[in-house]
């Protein structure tokens, strides 16, 4: 756990020139790329994955998922990558999932929703995950009550704190009475780290916790189902498969210098990439050469003892090695420094150093949030071409003008620009750039009213969005707690008269 808070700068939000109608057709970001053996994306503006706590508690599309997408899609970016989606056929709360066939009309009817709304213009990748158990920090009789273990050792540590060998043979009921009346120096002195982080932010598994029969699985397991998570996709009509190796989850833990195990899946960098590329390799078998398969990583983990930047570059080659179609680079977002949860809440990645790191706002150190991690993309792009690999290299974080995107693509620091909170804040945002009215553009405030939401699983919104709305609009929908809109107000060229500025 860390307490960390960046020292408290307030930025002003950059000054954005927007181009003319010309200038932006002529200008890079709108310019096409190759992605993979034959795919084409019509340009280098991108979206990434963003979850918004839309599908139903089985994993399903709801008509908020098509919504959701529909109006990014409108905005017409050459990519979109819909939200991370589970592999596995298991309870994931309302998060889509891709574990099983059935779960393939309604991932066709998003792919034939964006393709409608796009006008065939945009790519639409799905970002497919794994991860493994996190839980809700308890209440501590709940704790105490039922879920702790207790062991020998736990009666051997509470044995040698009151230097009192009885404790040695106490019985289980004892031994829960006696910790729900202890008090918090005890606590700390007859746990182990592992059972007070359980108790003060709820248990959570590592993937190096190799004694639990199906973590040490994870090696074989994983592999296939990432292939068919993979295959249901192309079976889905999706333009590509992003496999999400980044963050808190399972892949960036395997990757992380964190991962301690010791069957050849852990330790040295070769080893922790192992399974990573055991699961690409497994992908590119299911789906075929021609077929785009990405990955999202870090590049840098930003937490104590974790990977960086060198990992990252070092990584980056190996994937192009094992044939990726593209490097799409994050950084943070790990469970290792969040901040303590509420009880009965979850622990949230994107919250203290590295999650801020993730998603940095205004309230920021000296150097701001825009474009703050630009230079690994930079690295790792400059690492590929040095080795002869052509692999497009996709960055984010705080990007929110037109003249931003396009020093990044003029500098080489990347092939591809994406916006996931500026594009949350304005889905038409592309759109506006393109037909010459970025003056338009309602840009994000970069203070996290739409984090705020995901971390406690709510259907996540843009707070801009509610000083737009006319209770009288029929098509105005609102999220479950009636309070919010539910998508963004829609927008018409000035030129195309009566929708204009419709709300
Ligand atoms: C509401 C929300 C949900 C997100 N969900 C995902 C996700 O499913 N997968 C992922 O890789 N990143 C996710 N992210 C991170 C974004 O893709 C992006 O990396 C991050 O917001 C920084 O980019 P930005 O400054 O353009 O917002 C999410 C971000 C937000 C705001
Ligand atoms: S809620 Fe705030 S940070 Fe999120 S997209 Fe809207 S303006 Fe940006």
């Amino acid at each position: 756990m860390s307490s960390y808070e960046p020292r408290r700068v307030r930025h002003p939000l950059p000054p954005a020139r927007w181009p003319s109608r010309d200038e932006a057709a002529a200008a890079r970001w709108f310019s096409p790329i190759r992605i993979g053996k034959i795919l084409t994306a019509r340009e280098r503006t991108w979206v990434p994955a963003m979850v918004p706590w839309r599908a139903t508690d089985d994993g399903l599309v709801t008509p908020e998922v098509l919504d959701w997408y529909a109006r990014f899609a409108e905005g017409q970016p050459g990519v979109l990558v819909v939200e991370a989606t589970g592999i596995r056929d298991v309870a994931s709360g309302p998060l889509l999932r891709i574990g099983d066939d059935r779960f393939i009309p309604g991932l066709r009817r998003l792919v034939d929703t964006v393709r409608e709304r796009s006008q065939g213009l945009t790519r639409l990748f799905i970002q497919v995950i794994d991860f493994v158990a996190v839980r809700r920090r308890p209440e501590p009789e709940k704790f105490f009550g039922r879920y702790l273990a207790v062991t020998d050792s736990l009666r051997a540590q509470i044995a040698l704190w009151l230097d009192d060998r009885r404790w040695r043979g106490a019985s289980e009921s004892e031994v829960r009475e006696f910790l729900l009346a202890a008090d918090r120096v005890t606590i700390e002195t007859v746990l182990n780290d592992r059972e007070l982080e359980a108790l003060d932010c709820g248990y959570r598994e590592r993937v190096w916790d190799t004694h639990l029969d199906h973590i040490r699985e994870l090696p074989r397991v994983l592999p296939p189902l990432f292939a068919e998570a993979a295959r249901r996709a192309r079976d889905a009509g999706f333009d590509g498969v992003e496999l999400h190796y980044a963050h808190a989850y399972t892949m960036a833990s395997f990757l992380s210098r964190l991962n301690t195990r010791t069957d050849g899946y852990g330790g040295v960098r070769e080893h922790r990439v192992r399974l990573p590329l055991e699961a690409l390799a497994a992908v590119r078998e299911r789906v075929g050469d021609d077929y785009v398969v990405g990955i999202r990583y870090l590049g840098d983990d930003v937490v104590e003892g974790g990977s960086d930047l060198d990992d990252a570059v070092w990584f980056g080659l190996r994937f192009a090695e094992t044939g990726v179609d593209y490097l799409s680079v994050s950084k943070g977002g790990r469970f290792e420094d969040a901040k303590q949860p509420k009880i009965g809440e979850a622990v949230y990645p994107y919250t203290g150093r590295s999650g801020y790191e993730c998603m940095p706002t205004v309230i920021s150190d000296a150097r701001g949030p825009f474009g703050r991690n630009v230079p690994l993309a930079a690295a790792i792009r400059r690492a590929l071409r040095d080795g002869g690999w052509p692999t497009p290299v996709v960055t984010s974080g705080g990007i929110t003008t037109f003249d931003q995107a396009e020093t990044i693509l003029r500098n080489g620091e990347a092939d591809c620009v994406a916006a996931a909170r500026q594009t949350l804040a304005d889905p038409d945002w592309f759109r506006k750039i393109r037909l010459g009215h970025g003056a338009q553009v309602r840009r994000c405030e970069f203070t996290n009213y739409c984090e705020g939401l995901d971390q406690r699983h709510k259907q996540v919104t843009c707070k801009l969005w509610d000083r737009l709305v006319d209770p009288a609009d029929p098509t105005l929908r609102l999220a479950s707690d009636g309070r919010r809109r539910l998508s963004a107000p829609g927008w018409s060229p000035p030129d195309e008269g009566a929708n204009a500025n419709r709300t």
